[in-house]
């Protein structure tokens, strides 16, 4: 039976080797190994073995089993590997075409405000920032509009209460870097604003860059030298400008600058009302009572300020005649960009 036995673990070698798939090798197990397999059948024969063979035999019937049965393992195993490598795995079917992932972009007015900071980094100025619920006091009266002046008429704002309103412009940032810093200074401050105002070309939330400059001997020159070059940096080299008389309270003698209409260039058009200019900002020299509210020496030091609409600056860039459109978020307009 010995021999039987180890001819038996053989011949189930030489039948693995040849089994070609998983169920070949079940029909194997069944005939080697199953109920009525032929190991089984050489176990049941053990009982009819005469005692003393009966222990050696059971024993070497039991290792056989086991044997056939890892091999049995072995070839399931291999057969496995090599049919994974073989099938190429679902997630990896090269011929599908690709996913494309799609990128979103910076808002155009975004782009804006990132490109009008990095001008006026270049041209030397500091970024601050300031609140965008404000004081009475920064908002108005430390820019030289005190209570019931006229020109916060022009400013109809939301108020949080009699004493603090959403600011309406970024000039408070002035005063209040002032306060903070000795001459000489150059900042810039970019944010949101507020005013009781909506239609095609004001929004009641909007946004400004406010700028100044104070230092000794600073005249209308530097002024319109630095927003001259920062018009021709924005727009391109050619764009014409013209600097106009205007009226700020916080600013004497006070300007406010034009840039050749982009849509016309400088033809007149519905979008320029005609003129061939569009407006870009407002600045001046600042006015002694600025100074004179944080402490500054109106006779030892001067300064310019600017203040520019960005909602409009976006518009102008880009042609687009409605405000509204830069808070929508509508998709088919925000992909023109
Ligand atoms: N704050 C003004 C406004 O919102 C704009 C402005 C004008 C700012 C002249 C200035 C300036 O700093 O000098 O209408």
């Amino acid at each position: 039976m010995e021999t039987e036995l180890q001819s038996l673990i053989d011949e189930a070698r030489t039948d693995l080797q040849s089994a070609a798939d998983i169920q070949s090798i079940e029909q194997l197990r069944i005939a080697y190994l199953g109920r009525n397999g032929r190991i089984t059948a050489i176990l049941r024969r053990v009982g009819s073995l005469p005692p003393e063979e009966r222990p050696k035999i059971g024993q070497l019937a039991n290792a056989a089993k086991q044997q056939i049965s890892q091999l049995i393992d072995q070839r399931t195993e291999a057969l496995t590997k090599t049919k994974a490598a073989e099938t190429p795995s679902p997630s990896l079917d090269i011929s599908l075409p690709g996913k494309r992932t799609k990128l979103g972009h910076i808002h155009p007015l975004t782009a804006t405000v990132n490109r009008v900071v990095d001008i006026f980094a270049h041209l030397g100025f500091d970024l601050m920032e300031g609140p965008e619920i404000e004081s009475e006091y920064y908002n108005f009266i430390s820019l030289n509009m005190p209570d019931s002046h006229p020109a916060r008429d022009m400013q109809d704002t939301f108020y949080i209460n009699d004493k603090t309103v959403l600011r309406t412009h970024t000039s408070p940032v002035q005063t209040r870097t002032m306060e903070q810093i000795e001459p000489p200074v150059r900042v810039v401050a970019v944010g949101k604003c507020y005013r009781r105002d909506a239609d095609a070309s004001h929004s009641p939330m909007f946004y400004q860059i406010e700028g100044f400059a104070v230092d000794v001997d600073i005249t209308m020159a530097d002024l319109k030298d630095t927003l001259v070059t920062f018009a021709h940096m924005f727009f391109n080299a050619d764009v014409k400008t013209r600097l106009r008389t205007s009226y700020f309270p916080f600013t004497e003698p006070s300007a406010e600058l034009d840039v050749e209409c982009a849509i016309c260039n400088g033809a007149g058009c519905r979008v320029c009302g005609h003129s061939g200019w569009s407006e870009l900002l407002g600045c001046g020299m600042i006015h002694p009572k600025v100074f004179e509210h944080v402490g500054y020496d109106y006779e030892k030091f001067s300064g310019f300020a600017f203040g520019m609409g960005l909602d409009r600056v976006t518009m102008a860039k880009h042609s687009i005649d409605e405000i509204r459109l830069l808070y929508e978020n509508d998709l088919r307009f925000l992909e023109q960009f």
